[in-house]
């Protein structure tokens, strides 16, 4: 079977939305078809000014939630990043091997730096699209399930790994995003313009998966729209409509131009409550079982060190390989 690899920062006590549409859908879709292996990037989290806090919990949270949602423990590989330290072994490398400006030109780095300012901004930030590289190139994967917002980093991917073949021999499989047709990328429900975020100033406009299903219908029905009145999907003059019609399309699987004629004479009011019935209906249960799981964390961890321990095997191998490739003296 081909193989895939992604991951979702373990930067907050829920995933959103944007994380359930974009990723975690897709990962519950491909783990039929690939070799899947799901981890929790929780070195990448530490990126962030408070990215520290409660990690160990939020990262028990995370799984709980990929597991949740339908990632099945059977068939798919879950582990913890921070378990594996071949990821920052192999990042070190790859950071010798990518150019200062081309690390530069990653869009999350001058997005997120610009708000985080000067002060708060540190050399990780800067380093991570490498450390992404690293998770990705190590496990030779095939294709990487993402949202639109990843879809530079995992090209960036594809440049280091080809520009190490290409300087040291042949070592690593060039990775393809998988990347949702529906839901690739969510909006904020009170700033449709700006992407759905963890770190957004106002919870408000993000759903999160572990969100009270009367919290959910509350923000959905306080979304901003338009005064045009008329339910119909255009990105720039409509953007809170077209957020709500997408999140409708991905949920029940509508092509969106149906459902622009299926709301004809109507008005957005009755958009709303389709929209938070469908979200409500979906993550409920999602919700439920995280809770549950979180109820047995010994259990989760257990899960995580089996998960674990096959990642290692894989990606010892491939360090192996670039440490020789590259012509490292090796230990006896
Ligand atoms: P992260 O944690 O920001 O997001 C996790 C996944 O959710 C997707 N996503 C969205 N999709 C649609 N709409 C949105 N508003 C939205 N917000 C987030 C993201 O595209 C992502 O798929 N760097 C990664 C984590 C990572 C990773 C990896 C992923 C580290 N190493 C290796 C894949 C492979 C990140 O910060 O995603």
């Amino acid at each position: 079977k081909p193989r895939i690899l992604s991951g979702m920062q373990p930067s907050a006590d829920s995933l959103h939305l944007g994380n359930y549409l974009g990723a975690l859908v897709n990962y519950v879709k491909l783990q039929d078809e690939y070799d899947a292996f799901y981890f929790i990037p929780d070195l990448h989290s530490l990126t962030s000014p408070d990215g520290a806090t409660n990690l160990a919990e939020r990262s028990r949270a995370t799984v709980a939630q990929y597991i949740a949602g339908g990632v099945d423990v059977e068939r798919s590989t879950l582990f913890v990043q921070s378990h594996v330290p071949e990821h920052s072994e192999l990042a070190w490398v790859l950071q010798t091997i990518t150019g200062f400006g081309e690390a530069g030109r990653m869009t999350q780095f001058k997005d997120k730096s610009t708000r985080y300012g000067q002060d708060s901004t540190n050399v990780g930030l800067f380093t991570y699209p490498v450390l992404m590289a690293a998770d990705i190139l190590l496990y030779q994967a095939d294709g990487v399930p993402v949202g639109d917002d990843q879809k530079q980093h995992v090209e960036l991917t594809r440049t280091l790994g080809q520009r190490f073949n290409h300087r040291f021999g042949e070592t690593f499989k060039i990775p393809e995003p998988i990347i949702p047709a529906e839901g690739a990328r969510i909006y904020d429900l009170q700033n449709p313009t700006s992407k759905m975020s963890k770190s957004a100033q106002s919870p408000n406009g993000r759903i999160d998966i572990l969100d009270d299903p009367k919290v959910i219908a509350k923000r959905i029905k306080s979304a901003v729209t338009d005064d045009g009145g008329v339910v119909a999907f255009d990105r720039e003059a409509k953007p809170g409509v077209s957020n709500l019609l997408s999140i409708l399309s991905a949920f029940t699987q509508t092509p969106v131009d149906a459902l622009v004629q299926s709301f004809e004479g109507k008005m957005y009011g009755h958009l709303k409550v389709e929209v938070a019935d469908a979200v409500v209906a979906r993550l409920e249960p999602v919700r439920a079982r995280t809770l549950e799981l979180l109820a047995d964390p010994a259990e989760l961890d257990r899960l995580l060190a089996v998960g674990a321990n096959k990642a290692r095997e894989t990606a010892q191998q491939t360090l192996d390989a670039v440490y020789d490739r590259i012509g490292l003296l090796r230990p006896l």
